[in-house]
């Protein structure tokens, strides 16, 4: 089994190890965010079983079953199979849950990395996430739990004080009380911040402010899903 990163966005960010893999393959498991939809623009799709897995009929938790277990039942099977996901398969990805469904069930699982979107979609909009003199760091944080929540495993208190770049995913919906937590802990509310959707395709939309901002921005440009938002000095650089 190959569990390959198929980037952000439009397919032509896919290394070409994920390339092969995909050519190879006799089942291909996608998801929403790869580059799923084309996959017939750069592979020949014929006499390949593709599943589109975002589609299983189950709540979230026993989704991630099923796909451990699809994925072992057709490796188990003899056949090359593929978990095409999007950016990279370890960065937020459920990528190494996969592979130990695999291991457990006595699957061999190579990994082929992604190009991450928390790097490439701030890239997309002419935010390096570092800078030289600028800073000497960046974190990539999941905002999917606001701050304060039970089970967040964030310290958002000293995050405001690293110094460096805070690249946010899948936090468009907690944005308000992710940059509130933020400020409190010190962070100036003057600090350059920007967030970009869809990144890397032709419906990108990018929005730039600051941190004190960001909700209100973020909201009037209509700001959804799948979003990343950037705050640091670097932020500043970020163009429409
Ligand atoms: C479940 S995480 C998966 C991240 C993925 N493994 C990666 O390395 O890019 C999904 C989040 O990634 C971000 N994301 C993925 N693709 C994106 C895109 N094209 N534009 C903006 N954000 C994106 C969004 O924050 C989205 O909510």
């Amino acid at each position: 089994m190959t569990l390959v990163g198929g980037g952000p966005g439009e397919w032509d960010l896919l290394t070409i190890r994920g390339l092969r893999a995909l050519q190879a393959a006799d089942v291909i498991l996608t998801d929403h965010l790869g580059p799923a939809e084309q996959l017939a623009e750069f592979v020949d799709v014929g006499g390949k079983e593709i599943i589109d897995v975002a589609k299983l009929p189950y709540g979230k938790q026993v989704a991630q079953e099923r796909i451990n277990q699809l994925l072992v039942e057709h490796a188990l099977g003899g056949r090359k199979v593929v978990r095409l996901k999007g950016g990279d398969p370890y960065v937020f990805g459920r990528g190494y849950e996969e592979l130990a469904a695999c291991d457990a069930a006595g699957v061999t699982c190579t990994v082929v990395p992604g190009v991450t979107s928390a790097i490439s979609v701030p890239a997309a909009a002419g935010i390096p996430v570092t800078e030289r003199g600028v800073n000497h760091a960046f974190t990539v944080v999941s905002g999917h739990l606001p701050p304060g929540h039970p089970k967040s495993l964030v310290d958002w208190g000293a995050l405001a004080r690293t110094g460096g770049t805070i690249v946010v995913v899948m936090g468009v919906r907690n944005v308000r009380a992710i940059a509130q937590s933020l400020v409190d802990a010190g962070l100036a509310a003057s600090t350059p911040a920007a967030a970009v959707q869809d990144g890397e395709t032709a419906r990108q939309k990018v929005v730039g402010g600051t941190l004190g901002s960001l909700a209100d921005d973020m909201e009037r440009a209509g700001i959804s899903s799948p979003a990343v938002y950037v705050i640091g000095e670097v932020a500043a650089r970020a163009r429409a």
